[in-house]
């Protein structure tokens, strides 16, 4: 194996979740040093201590159990996850006990989206910048976009595609607490066909070999067998899902979104292989044919979906496989994109997809389709991730629809429901506030004022710890 390779073959400590009770003033020193990334040190609880608890007071609680608000809620917290959410007047809260005061504020989970290149920038579209920084520059991207992420609410990502296996990485350092980011479901690198989505196209074959000398073993098949093999090597070295491309891309070049790449036979072997291990697949997927046999092929979302049919839209439907699709992206590329380097082939590729993407979505969320929030951060820039909200809705669903695609649904999709997606009890203790209310305008879900996760305060612009 090529140096690059062995770079990436080094052993990778288990993720761990932090168990450590991290109090309030621990979290009001991290508020202090966010701009420089610190993360707080945490005091560690020995085993058999009670965790000292935190009230949240919620004026307005959407708990994404349902499509309702409830009024004057409090939430217990005892460590990293929640101990009770009841309605204020049945909950004592002790003199001198820790508070958080959101009374006036609407109080949600933390939002997932189920579709980030966190370590992806959206000032740098020419595919000479992957040869003119090491893999590394991908790391020191993700640390920062991991953080703008956070920041904007969401506490919970599933990163689709990285270079092989820096998301790994980045999701073991967040779960140490090494430094702050949201919760990481991680791939690999996306699984495409020679000339595919995830190739390197348009360079010499010297150039293109040294770009990705460990393709063959992580992220470039050509049979079944290949397949089979790539999947299990990916989930050797650690990763959650399994992303693989059965369709040509926009942000490619030399290939076309509408067009088939991976075969039937391919993709119900990744599926397999990965649902035998306990692993989801996601399948990026805008041409019709191309989403129709992913979703036979059963994976469990379509990325995107583009050029979906009313065939389409019915199997999916049938066998509740979920619709992530970036639907705010458009505005992005045809707006700003060119100025950092897109290309016209690409421009016209998107003029091609992108209102059609947004229609269609709009019948798929009629016809009953499940929806979970993902929003391809990275082709746009991280931390304006909410955006896509305003055309969820715009295209035909709720406001508390659209919430509970990245909350309650999301959580579902990337298999997190235990732990993430609802505020109730058992839950970790990943918040969100907003000082007005969202299921009157979703827009106002691109400010968040208030960040928790896992019971540590990460933002407090409404004053909540203060009051
Ligand atoms: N990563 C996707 C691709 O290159 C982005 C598609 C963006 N366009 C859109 N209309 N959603 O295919």
């Amino acid at each position: 194996m090529s140096r690059m390779s062995s770079l990436f073959a080094l052993r990778l400590p288990a993720p761990k979740h932090p168990r450590s009770m991290r109090t309030l003033s621990v979290a009001l020193a991290l508020l202090a040093c966010l701009c420089s990334l610190s993360v707080p040190t945490t005091a560690q609880s020995a085993p058999g201590i009670v965790p000292e608890k935190i009230y949240i007071k919620a004026g307005h609680l959407f708990d994404s159990t349902s499509d309702s608000l409830r009024e004057n809620m409090v939430l217990v917290i005892a460590g990293e996850r929640i101990a009770q959410v009841a309605p204020a007047a049945d909950v004592n809260i002790p003199p001198g006990a820790r508070v958080v005061d959101l009374s006036k504020d609407w109080v949600l989970p933390g939002l997932i989206d189920c579709h980030t290149h966190l370590e992806v920038r959206a000032d740098q579209y020419d595919p000479i910048n992957e040869v003119r920084a090491t893999p590394f520059m991908g790391g020191f991207n993700g640390v920062v976009n991991a953080n703008k992420t956070l920041m904007a609410g969401f506490t919970g990502v599933r990163d689709v595609g990285s270079q092989p296996f820096f998301a790994v990485d980045l999701r073991n350092a967040i779960n140490s607490g090494y430094i702050p980011g949201p919760r990481m479901v991680a791939s690999g690198p996306p699984i495409s066909i020679t000339g595919g989505h995830g190739d390197m196209n348009g360079f010499a074959p010297a150039v293109s070999n040294m770009m990705y000398p460990a393709e063959k073993d992580f992220a470039i098949v050509d049979s079944p067998d290949e397949m089979r093999h790539v999947v299990r090597a990916q989930i050797k070295y650690g990763v959650d899902v399994i992303k693989i491309l059965a369709t040509g891309g926009v942000l490619s070049a030399g290939d076309s979104p509408g067009a088939e790449q991976l075969t039937y036979d391919e993709m119900k072997v990744a599926v397999d292989t990965a649902h035998r291990a306990g692993r989801k697949v996601a399948a990026h997927a805008h041409g019709t044919q191309g989403i129709k046999d992913a979703v036979r092929a059963g994976v469990d979302s379509i990325e995107h979906g583009s050029l979906i049919d009313a065939e389409g839209i019915q199997m999916m439907k049938q066998r509740g496989t979920y619709l992530v699709a970036d639907i705010y992206n458009d505005d992005y590329i045809l707006g700003n994109a060119a100025k950092f380097g897109l290309g016209q082939e690409m421009i016209d590729k998107e003029k091609m997809v992108g209102k059609l993407q947004r229609e269609n979505f709009a019948k798929a969320v009629a016809a009953g389709v499940k929806i979970a929030f993902g929003t391809d951060a990275g082709v746009y820039p991280h931390g304006d991730n909410a955006r896509q909200f305003y055309y969820m809705v715009k295209f035909g669903m709720t406001p508390a629809g659209a919430i509970r695609a990245a909350t309650s649904s999301a959580a579902d999709l990337i298999d997190r429901s235990r732990d993430q997606g609802t505020l109730e009890a058992g839950k970790y203790a990943d918040v969100i506030a907003l000082n007005a209310n969202p299921l009157e305008n979703v827009r106002v879900l691109e400010h968040v004022g208030f960040v928790m996760k896992g019971g540590v305060v990460y933002k407090d612009e409404l004053g909540a710890t203060q009051k």
